[in-house]
């Protein structure tokens, strides 16, 4: 946050900092949002944050009788490190459908919210056993490798794709 994008409550039509203003003019011009983050401690990295914090600000977000941005949809898509078959993945997907959808997109009149966890987004997979440590294995090599992320890759459009239509 900047002393520039600092919300105004007696003034809904503040002019934040250019940067801001670029950023909303790009949010206004789309009909569909897609998010693209890496999941950090089962929430967004404080960067993603930040910008919900300066852009989805006062009077533009939230804060009129008809949000301006009412009607449009956004993908959240999260990419994990934890694999599939880790039970963590089921309550990280509720804690950010919670945050992001109700929390923030809904708030701010959105007719469509979603979020999409991929785990597995490590080359490496990682768990935790029953004592805390953190297990990594070993990642696939050359071809098995290339394999590996193409496969990711396609789950991510994938994701968008079942969004969209
Ligand atoms: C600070 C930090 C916190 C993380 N927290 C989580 C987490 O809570 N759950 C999870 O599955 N992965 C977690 N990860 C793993 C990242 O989600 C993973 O490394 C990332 O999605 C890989 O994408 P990238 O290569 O684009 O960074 C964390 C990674 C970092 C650096």
């Amino acid at each position: 946050m900047t002393v520039e994008d600092e919300p105004d409550w007696t003034n809904r039509d503040r002019a934040y900092s250019r940067q801001v203003q670029r950023h909303m003019e790009r949010v206004l011009a789309a009909d569909l949002l897609v998010v693209v983050f890496p999941i950090y401690w089962q929430s967004t990295p404080a960067l993603l944050k930040g910008w919900i914090d300066r852009v989805w600000n006062y009077g533009f977000a939230y804060g009129r009788s008809a949000p301006r941005l009412a009607g449009k949809r956004i993908l959240w898509v999260g990419l994990a490190g934890a694999t599939a078959e880790d039970p963590i993945v089921a309550p990280m997907v509720e804690l950010l459908e919670a945050q992001l959808s109700d929390g923030i997109a809904y708030y701010c009149g959105f007719a469509k919210s979603a979020v999409a966890v991929l785990p597995d987004a490590e080359d490496q997979p990682q768990s935790v056993d029953d004592r805390g440590n953190l297990i990594v294995g070993k990642a696939p090599a050359g071809e098995e490798l290339a394999t590996q992320r193409r496969t990711f890759d396609r789950r991510v459009l994938t994701a968008v794709d079942e969004f969209a239509t």
